[in-house]
């Protein structure tokens, strides 16, 4: 029988105050919920599908990164590393790296518990891979200090992986501060970052309402996952989908819209939503190649190699702490 997969759970806030900063977002005068609320089993399975859309290119245009430069991207990375992947989802991205990178261990971070789980338990059953291990926590006020600690499988000099063009879900500043903290609390030797690159309007718009509502269900989970994890009472199907790219901000946002004038209710408090008011779900930060290296310096990494998708829509970057470049 396999050894079971070390997997740790770090709550980053206590029920109540999850509860507390929940409720004060929904209270708002742009209501808002944090992103990491889509994420349950459910959510995880629809963002699987989204990848698998016409509309939606970037996962696609990663993986052909991978399978053109993988080997170049190996040699930017000290040998005998640990492979430390942020919001790993099914680690699909990480495996097709391991035979190249030759990671010591892996460790996949994401806050979607039983559908890391999962994603580990069936890597674990692969040839070629090597020591994993799972650690759950929200990471979105950054990694939290001293987190990896002990938890790093082959604890060899540590190599980030942030695949996905998940930072964009960060304001720039805070995308900064992020990556910043990878080096200073964290011991990033390396990071490996993909990067979603601004397009023409009605492309980012698609890839994020395409035709089939695949992303309308993503968004509105949301609302389920609330009521489940902080007692509201939205019924999903007073609610729309939208999205749009806001050029100034260079962000796509989603947005869910009330279809009537509606009040929704949690223990000891509520809000009312005229029909046509949003609550605000995502921002998906969107660069050109020169701005995301700017934003990398800015947080000390030093850019050793990028690599774009044939369309030059989606860019990898593999940086170093600037103090070791
Ligand atoms: C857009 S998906 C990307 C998945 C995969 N890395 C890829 O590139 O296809 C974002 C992943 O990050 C996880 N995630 C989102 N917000 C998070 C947070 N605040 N803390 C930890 N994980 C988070 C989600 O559960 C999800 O698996």
């Amino acid at each position: 029988m396999k050894d079971s997969i070390p997997m740790f759970v770090l709550r980053t806030q206590e029920p109540d105050d999850l509860r507390l900063s929940a409720y004060a977002g929904l209270m708002s005068p742009q209501a808002e919920v944090s992103p990491a609320f889509f994420y349950d089993a459910l959510g995880s399975h629809l963002f699987g599908a989204i990848t698998l859309l016409d509309e939606y290119p970037a996962t696609r245009e990663e993986l052909e990164i991978f399978s053109v430069a993988h080997e170049a991207i190996a040699k930017q990375l000290p040998t005998g590393c640990s492979l430390i992947d942020l919001g790993a989802a099914d680690c699909a991205k990480a495996a097709r790296l391991f035979g190249s990178i030759l990671p010591t261990g892996y460790l996949a971070v994401d806050v979607s518990e039983a559908y890391l789980r999962e994603a580990l338990e069936s890597l674990s059953e692969r040839p070629g891979v090597p020591a994993v291990a799972g650690l759950v926590v929200d990471f979105s006020r950054g990694l939290p200090p001293n987190c990896l600690e002990g938890r790093v499988p082959g604890n060899g000099p540590r190599v980030f992986f942030y695949p996905g063009s998940s930072i964009g879900n960060f304001h720039p500043a805070q995308a900064t501060d992020f990556l910043r903290g990878l080096i200073r609390e964290h011991q990033a030797a390396a990071l490996i970052i993909g990067i979603d690159l601004i397009k023409p309007a009605r492309l980012l718009e698609a890839a994020y309402d395409d035709a089939l509502g695949v992303t309308a269900a993503f968004n509105l989970n949301v609302l389920r996952v609330l009521n489940r994890s902080v007692q509201t009472d939205f019924e999903p199907a007073d609610w729309r989908h939208r999205a749009r790219f806001n050029q100034e901000a260079s962000r796509v946002e989603m947005h869910l819209e009330a279809r009537r004038d509606l009040e929704i209710r949690w223990p000891g408090g509520g809000r009312r939503f005229k029909a046509g008011q949003t609550l605000h779900t995502e921002n998906a930060y969107k660069y050109t190649e020169a701005s995301f290296e700017a934003l990398l310096n800015e947080a000390g990494f030093a850019v050793a190699a990028c690599y774009r998708s044939r369309s030059g829509g989606f860019v990898e970057f593999v940086a170093h702490p600037a103090t070791a470049a």
